[in-house]
């Protein structure tokens, strides 16, 4: 029988994916068709910068390309927060989001947790933390994960990206990145690798604030459903007041990230 290496990084063992030799095997409970034709799709537009989708092996299980690299966990090393990996991040970003402009789902079971409630024009990933981005020689070379794609705005995915890689929030409460990082700046590298036009910093800006919102929102309603992986991950951080001090953070640095975003 074939090795089944365990992957760490999950947040519900239930469906903690497994390494098979040069694939991954994801369970049946966490597949989901629309995530399966989004791959496809990639693929057949020559985007690389995503595991290709290979089928259901005996378990049912969805077979997944092994993108070989480093996937960073928290608290994430310097290596995969410098500014050319940040940089990289914005770029692949965009082109996700090119490659997705053009697909036309057949299937729509997208989940809706972590979605744009006001859907758009892309797929966007919309987990875009570090434990889902594979890296090369320090160099961002895909994103994995997808289980949480659904259609939105790019801004969605920009914001975000911001929010976890910046970071943004109150430094005095930062113990999952390097404490040098300096968030504003690096929104701003973020916006222009990804191609924002200037005139839409503010809207960015709107967007991450709509984003935490809904976020928080989500952990609430999980937490209210009996989850116990939030239940724990909530009352270890101190969630909600560190929510509350993000969100006084990001508006007392409101004009800063504007003028960052625009470059
Ligand atoms: N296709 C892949 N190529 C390389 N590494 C992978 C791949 N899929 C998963 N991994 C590794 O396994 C870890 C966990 O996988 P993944 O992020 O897909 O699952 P998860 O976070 O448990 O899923 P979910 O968020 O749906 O619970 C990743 O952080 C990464 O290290
Ligand atoms: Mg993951």
């Amino acid at each position: 029988m074939t090795h089944e290496q365990a992957l760490v990084g999950s947040m519900d063992p239930r469906y903690a994916p497994v390494r098979v030799g040069d694939t991954v095997r994801r369970s049946a409970g966490s597949s989901r068709a629309a995530v399966r034709e989004l791959l496809l799709h990639l693929q057949s537009v020559g985007f690389d910068g995503a595991p290709r989708y290979l089928g259901t092996d005996e378990q049912g299980r969805e077979i997944l390309t092994w993108i070989d690299g480093e996937v960073p966990l928290s608290p994430y090393p310097a290596w995969a927060m410098t500014d050319r990996a940040l940089a990289d991040l914005g770029g692949l970003v965009r082109r996700l989001h090119e490659a997705t402009a053009t697909f036309r789902a057949t299937s729509a079971d997208w989940s809706p947790q972590w979605a744009d409630p006001r859907r758009g024009p892309v797929i966007c990933h919309n987990d875009l933390y570090p434990e889902n981005v594979v890296f090369r020689d320090g160099r961002v070379v895909a994103l994995i994960d997808f289980a949480m794609a659904a259609p939105g705005r790019p801004l969605w995915d920009v914001a975000i990206a911001a929010e976890v890689w910046g970071p943004l929030g109150d430094p005095d409460r930062r113990d999952q990145h390097p404490v040098d990082l300096d968030g504003i700046a690096r929104f701003g590298m973020l916006a222009r690798a990804y191609g924002l036009e200037p005139e839409r910093a503010e809207e960015l800006v709107d967007v991450l604030i709509e984003e935490r919102a809904q976020s928080v929102a989500n952990i609430r309603a999980e937490i209210t459903g009996g989850n116990e992986s939030w239940i724990r991950a909530w009352a270890d951080v101190g969630g909600d007041d560190r929510a509350a001090a993000d969100d006084a953070w990001i508006a007392r640095h409101r004009a800063a990230l504007i003028r960052s975003a625009r470059g």
